[in-house]
């Protein structure tokens, strides 16, 4: 066989090879979290994040319907372990053993679900905790890693845990100043030296917002990646936005503790858009699209040329989340609550955000403070109690997006959101004598604050979406199928 032959075979296959194989590997990735009062059908999310070009996402939670849904999607899954279990975890490996058969092994291997990462606790070192999970989060990672190893799936599947990135500091306040936290360091190099010899990543959780939230001198702009008319500073370097600082302070603590090439991914970032005055739909609008606009170029940050993976946080709102950091903790998705749109973004190449669809909604009708209701009504605040004790006025906080409501729209609002809680039961149209239910959409106009009305958790338009996937995938397995047989007729013509 002359080697001019071979040689135009090699290329055509690595020709072909490659195509797909660029074509496989760009996506963005996501964070799914399922804090909702009326969730959206797991599979209407699926393809909410395929039509947007979503290729990875992370659970906080191995949630079977989540899991489900995403069996042969072509999505990878991080698979997430609350903290609550690490405590058994660490104790036990028969626990981890257990824990891994019935959460990663089974969807792997019955169901088709690309799970390429467990994430061993969530944030367990954050201050707020007090230590509570310090001493449990090691021995848990290595208890997951001997059950993936057990389970066959230890190359496939990487462990690792996401930190909150008050793990790391600065004294300097520069970028080339980071180390470790003191009271966890011992803890910090052990799981980092673990998870390097495992060939697996750490993963943290940045936050530009939770810093100009925190601090009311932050340099707005310096939150942003279009922006900073004051960039800080370090040695030879230049940074215009926190994401670039924050991340080369933890390169920084890395490269001093002796793990300079240690992989890193960025587990959540994000920007909410209400509950407070800097989260709104322009501040978020802007942060998401610089950072997809990174993501798209694959942009590193100074000290690391090579970009992280970026879990953008969150996908969809979670009305049911908890709000102790914040009333903003209601308002991270990219998406809300139904799917729908807050703001437009451009995925790359012009290519536009799209909302999700086949979306099932309760009757348009909502719950309302009555014209002849009095708004100094002593029933008035018990009222209010309850229905923001069940249902989520977060929106109504101060610089929200319903926050310029008069007593009555304000109690209008809160009566609603219960009202659409409860799926519209007579009954949770009461309060006091207070309450009406009309068909006329209260919302005020010109305004961002909407009075919505929930999903309906009964009737979805399933059938029409799977029957339509199904004649997808095999529209693609047929591709796939005679792609392979062309390729390895062309390897053989080769050898
Ligand atoms: C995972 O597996 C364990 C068995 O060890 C089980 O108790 C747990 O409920 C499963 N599901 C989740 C979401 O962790
Ligand atoms: C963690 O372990 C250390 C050393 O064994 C111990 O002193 C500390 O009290 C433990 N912390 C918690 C919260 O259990
Ligand atoms: C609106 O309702 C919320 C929730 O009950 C309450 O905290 C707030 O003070 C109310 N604002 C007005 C203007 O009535």
């Amino acid at each position: 066989m002359g080697f001019q032959r071979f040689n135009t075979c090699f290329l055509l296959t690595l020709c072909i090879l490659s195509q797909g194989l660029v074509k496989g590997a760009f996506g963005f990735a996501c964070n799914w979290g399922l804090r909702s009062t009326h969730p959206l059908p797991p599979q209407v999310v699926v393809k909410l994040m395929k039509d947007n070009g979503f290729k990875q996402v992370k659970l906080f939670e191995a949630d079977p319907g989540a899991l489900k849904a995403l069996g042969n999607s072509g999505i990878q899954v991080m698979v997430g372990i609350p903290n609550d279990m690490l405590e058994s975890l660490a104790s036990n490996v028969n626990a981890a053993i257990a824990w891994v058969n019935q959460n990663v092994s089974n969807y792997i291997s019955k169901m088709g679900v690309d799970i390429r990462h467990v994430a061993v606790g969530n944030e367990a070192f954050l201050k707020t905790y007090n230590g509570r999970f310090v001493n449990a989060t090691f021995p848990a990672i290595q208890n997951i890693q001997a059950a993936l190893i057990k389970a066959g799936l230890g190359r496939q599947v990487k462990v690792t845990t996401p930190l909150n990135a008050d793990v790391y500091q600065s004294d300097s306040g520069l970028p080339s100043g980071g180390n470790f936290r003191p009271d966890i360091q011992d803890q910090m190099i052990s799981i980092i030296k673990f998870l390097y010899q495992s060939a697996a990543p750490l993963t943290f959780n940045i936050y530009p917002f939770l810093s100009l939230d925190a601090d009311p001198n932050f340099p707005k702009e310096f939150a942003f990646f279009d922006g900073s008319n004051a960039p800080v500073v370090d040695g030879s370097v230049s940074y215009t936005n926190v994401l670039d600082a924050n991340f080369d302070t933890l390169i920084s603590a890395l490269e001093k503790n002796g793990f300079g090439s240690m992989p890193v991914i960025i587990g959540e970032v994000g920007w909410p858009t209400d509950g407070t005055a800097n989260a709104n739909i322009k501040n978020a609008q802007r942060f998401n699209q610089g950072l997809i606009n990174r993501i798209i170029k694959r942009q590193g940050t100074p000290k690391r040329s090579t970009p992280p993976d970026i879990y953008v946080f969150g996908f969809i709102d979670e009305d049911a989340k908890s709000i102790e950091p914040g009333p903003f903790e209601r308002h991270w998705g990219m998406f809300n609550f139904d799917g729908s749109m807050k703001y437009p973004l451009n995925l790359g190449g012009g290519k536009p955000l799209v909302a999700a669809k086949g979306v099932k909604y309760l009757p348009k009708q909502w719950c309302v403070m009555s014209a002849q209701a009095n708004a100094m009504d002593p029933g008035l605040a018990d009222s209010l109690s309850k229905a923001c004790t069940y249902a989520d006025c977060t929106s109504l906080s101060p610089g929200s997006s319903c926050s310029g409501l008069d007593t009555k729209g304000n109690a209008s609002y809160a009566f609603n959101m219960y009202y659409q809680t409860m799926d519209q039961r007579k009954d949770a149209c009461q309060f006091n004598g207070l309450s009406v239910i009309t068909s006329i959409n209260p919302s005020p106009p010109q305004s961002t604050c909407h009075f919505e009305i929930m999903v309906d958790l009964g009737v979805h338009e399933t059938r029409t979406t799977t029957s339509m996937g199904a004649q997808k995938m095999e529209i693609h397995s047929m591709i796939m199928l005679v792609l392979s047989f062309i390729f390895t007729i062309m390897l053989s013509l080769c050898i």
